[in-house]
């Protein structure tokens, strides 16, 4: 089983800073959908946390979870493009009665329930929604939601600043609920505060992501 440090290929006295480099370097080649496996992806994930925690062991491929995995949260979500063409703002309190009221299309506003310990833009794809994404290991903010109420986790993140956290952004492709409800809005890479820390498409993702 190779250490933490050999499966992002680093030096054992490698700073955060150089962790963070080489994470986001490897996890894109480790990702399914650029030749890598699963398996690769979670072990790079896990390897990343585990220097991260000062743990430099990683015993399993496993992310070896204990949550419970039978807690579901309820998800409704906006299409942050449609919010822009009706003119509303993320801020206005009645965001969601009046997406509720628009009869928008399908894919613009839903619901769905998501797995408390399963990662927002899995579920979402499973569910049959096409929403952007990029690296899809928090290292761009192709992915990124406006959490308006409820959490959403955000085990890693090299590209969010800390003002957007705190106005409620986070990387669907990495975050997982944490409460009951959820409401957001998705499609936010186009916010002028994000746009500039999205990553270019992949030819082979043009259709479904950017
Ligand atoms: Fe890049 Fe989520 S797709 S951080």
């Amino acid at each position: 089983m190779p250490s933490p440090f050999e499966v992002l290929g680093v030096d054992r006295g490698a700073g955060e800073e150089a962790i963070h480099r080489a994470y986001r370097r490897r996890v894109k080649d480790a990702h399914p959908d650029q030749g890598g496996s699963i398996e690769e992806f979670r072990l790079v994930q896990s390897s990343y946390e585990a220097l991260l925690d000062g743990d430099r062991e990683v015993e399993s491929q496993s992310t070896d979870r204990t949550a419970d995995t039978t807690l579901t949260t309820d998800v409704e979500f906006v299409d942050y493009e449609a919010v822009a063409d009706n003119g509303w703002a993320l801020n206005d309190p009645d965001l969601f009665e009046k997406s509720r009221a628009a009869g928008l299309h399908g894919t613009d506003y839903g619901r769905l329930t998501v797995g408390r310990e399963d990662p927002l833009l899995e579920t979402v794809e499973q569910c049959g929604h096409s929403w952007p994404y990029s690296c899809r290991g928090g290292a761009c903010a192709n992915c990124a939601v406006a959490v308006l109420e409820g959490e959403l986790s955000q085990p890693v993140n090299h590209i969010l600043p800390e003002d957007a956290i705190e106005r409620g952004i986070r990387l669907s492709c990495v975050g997982r609920p944490m409460t009951d409800s959820l409401k957001l809005v998705y499609n936010v890479k186009h916010l002028p505060s994000i746009a500039d820390l999205r990553l270019p498409p992949r030819p082979a993702d043009r259709r479904s992501s950017d």
